[in-house]
């Protein structure tokens, strides 16, 4: 792992002594409070309610939460020991259907133990132990992958760069520093002159909530605007970039994001505002052909609104943006075109 990125890394979440430590995103910005368990079931939990959230961050909680699994499991019996851990495992990976990350880690999981146990004799301990180092494997790469990401895309953003991003991509989505606000957190580090225009991100407020508190940390400025001033903000300020994360790009390059990001597309493309796409290759479902095959979350009605008719709502929580729309793709091997 480096040890030398140019910003700091945000604790989003940490291992400690059989204990998770997460950062709980639903107290944001007003409380910095942790969830810190021993139990995958307070995980999936807190995955599901969005406590920790964003593809790359998923990624790494899931095979912690696989690693606390082995922890609780006694038996002394290597068949038995998988046949209790798997359906957790697989618990774990459906705990949100879009971002990718999360089954990719889990199946990381799963491949590593069948390899280890098919080359090594048979011991509770050990197994338990190369299943939390795979873990924090999985958490170590993610980092590496974003600095390298965010390297490539700090290096497209011009001095005096007026940015406009969506959700929230900064190091509260991964275990590392993030994807597109991290791109821009690294341009700043890199002293080019950047102001982010951060939409609120409805209906859970990712911007406001959590881009408005990584930015305010990094002292980088910006203006918070509703969703629907996009276009408008687009002309009137004079955007030089969009860059977005992504939860699955599929083999042709539609990318599912979150859901608002496909009108930021299609205003940039009416703008002729370049439109970036910025996650690491651990996003990519080379087993997908194209967006239409991305499952797309339907999150409560509730998060929508509390009003007579909890039935009528439709709150899908991603949407996805044909590869024609996105300029470049930018992971931590470069750029996709
Ligand atoms: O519902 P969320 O908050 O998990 O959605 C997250 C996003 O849409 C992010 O933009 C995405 O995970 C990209 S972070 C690389």
């Amino acid at each position: 792992m480096k040890d030398n990125l140019p910003i700091q890394l945000t604790p989003t979440i940490s291992w400690d002594k059989g204990i998770l430590k997460i950062l709980d995103q639903t107290k944001l910005p007003k409380v910095e409070k942790y969830i810190e368990t021993s139990d995958y079931k307070e995980v999936i939990e807190a995955i599901k309610r969005l406590s920790i959230r964003g593809a790359p961050a998923l990624g790494c909680a899931g095979a912690y939460a696989c690693a606390l699994v082995a922890y609780k499991c006694n038996s002394l019996v290597k068949e038995a020991f998988v046949e209790e851990i798997l359906p957790a495992w697989n618990l774990i990976a459906n705990a949100r259907p879009t971002a990718v990350n999360l089954m990719w880690a889990v199946n990381i999981m799963k491949k590593q133990l069948e390899d280890y146990l098919e080359n090594t004799d048979w011991d509770l301990i050990e197994t338990r132990r190369y299943i939390l180092n795979c873990a924090k494997q999985i958490h170590k790469d993610d980092i590496d992958r974003c600095d390298n990401l965010c390297r490539h895309g700090a290096s497209l953003f011009p001095d005096n760069a007026r940015v406009m991003t969506v959700c929230n991509t900064g190091g509260l989505c991964s275990g590392g520093i993030g994807t597109a606000l991290g791109c821009v957190q690294y341009a700043h580090a890199f002293k080019k002159k950047v102001e982010v225009y951060v939409p609120e991100t409805r209906p859970l407020l990712q911007g406001a909530r959590l881009n408005t508190w990584e930015l305010e940390r990094s002292k980088i400025p910006y203006k918070l605007i509703t969703d629907s001033m996009a276009g408008s903000v687009m002309r009137d300020k004079k955007i030089d970039l969009v860059i977005v994360g992504a939860d699955r790009i599929a083999k042709n390059g539609d990318a599912a994001n979150k859901i608002g990001t496909y009108n930021l597309a299609v205003l940039a493309k009416h703008h002729d505002i370049p439109f970036y796409v910025a996650a690491p290759d651990s996003t990519v479902d080379r087993n997908i052909k194209s967006g239409e095959d991305i499952p797309i979350e339907e999150r409560p009605s509730a998060e929508i609104s509390s009003y007579l008719w909890p039935d009528k709502v439709y709150n899908p929580a991603f949407d996805v943006t044909p590869f024609e729309l996105i300029d470049t793709i930018i992971t931590e091997k470069g750029y996709w075109k």
